[in-house]
């Protein structure tokens, strides 16, 4: 085994195996199976979002059924809350071969491969099922998932939808106009940064985790995200106006260490992928009960929902397409993705 993914450990190797985590600075591939102990392979995942999210609990309930199905050999210990690390971090530690296991949002991949834009793109997917017929269809993203593989060590095992994002700030937007000198919040990709610019905002890219801070302080205005988010991260609480702007249907990944899966062996890792697929259709299930219920939290805790002019958006979203989609290969996955729409 090349690095350090895969801990082989007693549930009292655990706690060892959690510091070694925390600390990052154990390459953890040392087996330290106790006499009498069972031996484990526990995939450390990197996780930036709250216990109470979707993700999470469909993550959690996966290792829980893997742990079942391979009688105790195999556990995903899920660290949640950016425990591990932001996003752009988790996926180096993956990259890196010292965690197996991160959820990172496609903006991340976008600077490590030009085609990721595509699927980060406004208006490329119509609704979550648009989305998710696409990016479980192998005919289409399967050169896009194995194309990190080399180069980064790492290889896309699928999505998990983000759901319809939208725009909340200090005050309420209904047009573009609106957004003039609000300093808005966007993940760290090209493509979403001139997109807010294109709204009529200023972009400002930033961690998940730092954006409640930088709201609360006046640093920035607002932010875009999806109405989970928006409750489970608290946003509301300090930026308290959602505009309905629907600009994008966002997807994070799943990526594993490319060496990972092999290792785990036939059955295990047969065990690991039929789990996973069972996951992901979890959290499609999960999503639409979380965004309904993350709106009635919103709404009681003082947030407000405003309709917008969704035509003035698109029109202003629309040169975004030529500007970012600049490659054949680029433009042919965009097509493959609005072919799929209405199936
Ligand atoms: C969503 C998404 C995360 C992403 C976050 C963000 O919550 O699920 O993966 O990091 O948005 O805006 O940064």
């Amino acid at each position: 085994m090349k690095g350090g993914n895969i801990v082989r450990t007693t549930p009292a190797g655990r706690v060892l195996a959690l510091a070694a985590a925390l600390t990052l600075t154990l390459s953890a591939c040392g087996g330290d199976a106790v006499a009498g102990g069972q031996d484990r392979t526990i995939l450390r995942l990197a996780l930036n979002q709250a216990e109470g999210h979707p993700s999470y609990i469909a993550l959690q309930n996966f290792s829980e059924r893997l742990e079942e199905r391979t009688d105790g050999r195999v556990f995903i210990d899920v660290y949640a809350n950016e425990t591990l690390g932001a996003q752009a971090e988790a996926l180096q530690l993956v990259s890196d071969d010292i965690i197996a296991l991160a959820i990172v949002s496609g903006t991340q991949l976008e600077n490590l491969h030009p085609d990721f834009v595509v699927f980060n793109m406004p208006r490329v997917f119509d609704d979550v099922e648009h989305q998710l017929t696409v990016v479980n269809d192998p005919a289409i993203v399967g050169d896009l998932h194995t194309s990190l593989e080399d180069g980064e060590n790492f290889t896309v095992l699928g999505g998990l939808t983000q759901g319809s994002r939208h725009l909340y700030a200090s005050r309420p937007v209904t047009e573009p106009a609106d957004m003039a000198g609000l300093r808005i919040r966007v993940q760290e990709s090209p493509l979403h940064l001139a997109m807010i610019n294109a709204m009529g905002g200023s972009a400002t890219p930033m961690a998940y985790g730092e954006v409640y801070t930088a709201m609360q302080s006046g640093v920035l205005d607002g932010a875009e995200n999806n109405e989970v988010s928006f409750v489970t991260q608290k946003h509301f609480e300090v930026a308290p106006h959602l505009s309905l702007t629907n600009h994008l249907v966002g997807l994070d990944y799943l990526i594993i260490n490319s060496d990972t899966l092999g290792e785990l062996g036939e059955d295990d890792g047969q065990a690991f992928l039929e789990e996973w697929e069972t996951a992901y259709l979890e959290h499609a299930e999960l999503w639409a009960q979380a965004t309904e219920e993350a709106v009635e939290e919103a709404r009681a805790g003082g947030a407000q929902f405003h309709e917008v002019d969704e035509d003035a958006f698109t029109q202003a979203l629309e040169p975004l397409q030529e500007r970012f989609l600049t490659t054949p290969a680029q433009q042919a996955l965009f097509d493959a993705a609005r072919a799929a729409a209405g199936e």
